[in-house]
């Protein structure tokens, strides 16, 4: 058992290094510097562009039969999550995004979610008000936003059903990658897209989720819309237009799954990141508990104070804009395509640079500063920043993941003085972006510390 373990490790030690270092040669594949917002490479038969360029972005993402996820990726997201939204990109993914659509709106998400939201916030800083703050920020972030996401699907979710979603979630959606066969097999043309099973992790992770998910429908038998205002009542509304069929229980459980993966780890990082900053300056805490302050009067805070709060929302949008979750997202052109002087060739690989265009000096000023007054002018920016992609497969999941970063750092800032215990190493960037390292701080409540 032991010697098993121990080859594992070493096997899964060898394999991570392989494939980093495949990554590594793929990210610096660029042969020809054509600029900031674009850059070319090639080697052998893979072609790869990288594209900054945000007017750009937003014509490859406004076309995403065109420019779908490259195949080894929507394989493995199928292999590891199902066919659920992120990785579905058959007939079945339109009437699927549309019937779910209505639960996302900014309107549903107040009505529907809201409660859920803020109260996981709120026992989040009942939380830190108890320990003193967070000898791990990332996880109790996590934590949060995995209650939230479990809330808004299944109606409640348990201490139980949260940690299981914790520990195996993050697993499914950074699989183990086909990076260097995909990267062989495009370089010497070969004629498929090689995408092994899931390793014996990968499989103990679906087995643990599956079986919060299937108990949560099995609860449901028959499962009803009308007596659950949640996310699984809504899926099992579900007819289709022509056949009347409904979902089968293997969708539900797809799409189940992608809203719980896609719902809470890129939160979760953006409110870790945010916190960091807070903890870092004062001020902006400041200014975002004087906001707070202004809006309810002293009062609780409800749901109705956040429209107010636009100090508070261009925090946790400059928090995207520095640190964007989804950091860049790959792409594969399936015909040829002209921008200017971009010329894509139909089978070409595509980079989405999100982090590249949010970090560029000639779109944003002084971009390494963090200002969350710029986004005074949110709408202005809106051509320009995409920290939820864009076209038809944008993040559904927008409006939450904005009225829980609003809510969160208002709570957390009403209440506390933060100050920064441990900071971070740096910024991993595996799928999404994460803080590298142990966040923690010190979460002094307001008008009780010392001065
Ligand atoms: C700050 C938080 C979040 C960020 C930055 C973010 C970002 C994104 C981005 C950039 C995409 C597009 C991916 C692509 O085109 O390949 C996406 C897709 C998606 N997101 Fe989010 N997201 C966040 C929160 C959420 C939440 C809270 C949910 C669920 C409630 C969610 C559910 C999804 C789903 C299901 C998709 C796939 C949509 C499709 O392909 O039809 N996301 N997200």
């Amino acid at each position: 058992m032991k010697l098993s373990v121990k080859k594992n490790t070493v096997k899964n030690i060898v394999k991570n290094t392989v494939n980093a270092m495949a990554s590594a040669v793929l990210n610096f594949l660029v042969t020809e510097i054509k600029g900031p917002r674009y850059n070319f490479g090639r080697i052998g038969g893979l072609a790869q562009h990288q594209i900054a360029d945000p007017a750009v972005m937003r014509k490859i993402l406004g076309e995403p039969d065109v420019f779908p996820k490259p195949v080894y990726l929507r394989k493995l997201l199928e292999r590891n999550m199902g066919r659920g939204l992120l990785a579905d990109h058959t007939e079945s993914w339109a009437p699927a995004r549309r019937h779910v659509a209505p639960v996302f709106t900014p309107g549903a998400v107040e009505a529907l979610f809201s409660g859920a939201i803020f109260e996981e916030t709120g026992m989040l800083a009942a939380r830190w008000e108890k320990q003193g703050g967070s000898d791990d920020v990332l996880r109790d972030m996590r934590l949060m936003a995995g209650r939230v996401i479990g809330r808004a699907l299944f109606g409640g979710f348990s201490d139980a059903e949260a940690d299981v979603t914790m520990a195996t979630t993050g697993r499914l959606l950074r699989p183990s990658f086909a990076r260097i066969p995909y990267f062989f097999c495009k370089v010497f043309r070969l004629p498929f897209d090689p995408v092994g099973g899931m390793s014996r992790a990968e499989k103990q992770a679906a087995a643990a989720i599956d079986a919060v998910i299937y108990a949560r429908m099995a609860d449901r038998s028959p499962p009803s819309a009308q007596t659950h205002r949640d996310i699984l009542g809504h899926l099992a509304a579900y007819r289709d237009k022509d056949t009347g069929r409904p979902f089968t229980p293997r969708q539900i459980r797809d799409h189940l799954l992608n809203f719980m993966i896609a719902g809470h780890e890129t939160t979760a990082s953006a409110l870790t990141f945010a916190v960091r900053e807070l903890a870092r300056q004062p001020d902006i805490a400041g200014k975002i508990r004087d906001e707070v302050a202004a809006a309810t009067g002293g009062g609780m805070l409800e749901m109705k104070h956040l429209r107010m709060l636009h100090y508070t929302r261009g925090v946790f949008l400059e928090t995207l804009r520095i640190n964007p979750p989804v950091f860049a997202l790959p792409r594969e052109a399936t015909a040829d395509r002209q921008y200017g002087d971009i010329k894509i060739k139909k089978g070409d690989s595509l980079i989405l640079a999100f982090e590249a265009a949010n970090n560029d000096p000639g779109l944003w000023e002084d971009p390494d500063a963090f200002r969350p007054e710029r986004f005074a002018r949110e709408n202005a920016l809106r051509e320009i920043f995409l920290p939820f992609g864009g076209g038809q497969r944008a993040c559904p999941g927008r409006s939450m993941a904005m009225v829980e970063g609003v809510a969160g750092l208002a709570t957390l800032c009403g209440a506390f003085d933060l100050a920064l215990k441990q900071d971070i190493t740096g910024r991993s960037r595996v799928v999404t972006m994460q803080p590298a390292g142990t966040l923690a701080v010190t979460a002094t409540k307001r008008g009780v510390g010392p001065s």
